[in-house]
């Protein structure tokens, strides 16, 4: 997985930072939300971090 991709255009997230707020503890969507900025301007990344967090746990 390519940890350099922006999973969120308007605030500039990259996944990494999903990654580390993840490991930092946030554990609900609303979480890395706060912690990363990620969803809280469109919205639409919303789907994207959610799969992204699915691929997560799985790995
Ligand atoms: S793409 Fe993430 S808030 Fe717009």
């Amino acid at each position: 997985m390519n940890l350099d991709k922006v999973i969120c255009p308007c605030k500039k997230v990259k996944r990494k930072a999903i990654v580390k707020a993840i490991a930092k503890g946030a554990t609900s969507l609303k979480a890395i939300e706060k912690q990363t900025g990620a969803i809280s301007k469109c919205g639409k990344c919303k789907k994207d971090v959610k799969k992204l967090i699915k691929r997560l746990e799985e790995a």
